[in-house]
């Protein structure tokens, strides 16, 4: 089973999918947190030149997709056959709502490029943890923003419209009220999925 969490910065994504992690792990099945950009070697340093140097939209696509290849290839696959479930903190809808809701991108060469590059490995659930663009970025005042947390509120606000756009015509993905409790949150996803692993086994 293969899950993504998705939304914009400050949505909480990064803790549902660790609380799912360590849920899932405590139940005794092989699981596996990753992340996009950067959670493989090439992905490292692929990560350090996206988040902090400027360049074209088109790079800035292809570098994402760099990382998102070698991500499924070394990683994602091989636990998915090795039948350990896959947690991504990030993956396809990222894309789809930076590079093309957000920077203007054609959706239809994001599509194409996608099918080559992802040898078939789309996810089986998808959380989009959706919140206002201001209260997002209220949660992170505390840090420096990176190259793409700078972008204009204009700009996260079609990256938020492009999440809720992508779920809801997606029958495999959920979107969820990120002001929800942590702990409540964390509950409706694990209920979600303990539903989806019980299928499973029966089939
Ligand atoms: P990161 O620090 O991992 O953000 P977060 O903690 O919010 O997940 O930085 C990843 C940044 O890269 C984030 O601003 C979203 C952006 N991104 C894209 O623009 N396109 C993509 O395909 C991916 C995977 C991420």
């Amino acid at each position: 089973m293969f899950i993504t969490f998705e939304g914009i910065e400050g949505c909480g994504k990064s803790t549902q999918a660790r609380l799912l992690f360590e849920r899932i792990q405590k139940e005794g099945f092989p699981v596996l947190l990753t992340y996009e950009p950067g959670d493989t070697q090439v992905g490292k340093k692929l990560r350090e030149i996206l988040l902090s140097e400027k360049m074209d939209s088109l790079t800035e696509l292809l570098l994402f997709l760099a990382d998102r290849r070698e991500h499924v290839i070394s990683l994602i696959k091989p636990a998915l056959l090795n039948q350990t479930i896959v947690i991504s903190d990030r993956y396809i809808y990222s894309t789809l709502a930076y590079q093309v809701y957000g920077r203007g991108l054609k959706k239809h060469f994001v599509d194409t490029l996608h099918r080559e590059i992802l040898d078939n490995t789309f996810p089986d659930r998808i959380y989009v943890l959706d919140l206002e663009v201001e209260k997002a970025f209220e949660r992170k005042k505390s840090h420096t923003f990176d190259r793409i947390e700078q972008e204009s509120i204009s700009f996260h606000q079609r990256v938020r419209k492009g999440f809720l756009e992508l779920a809801q015509e997606n029958p495999n993905a959920r979107i969820l009220d990120a002001t929800l409790p942590v702990t409540h949150l964390h509950d409706i996803i694990w209920k979600d999925i303990h539903t989806l692993l019980t299928a499973r086994r029966k089939n």
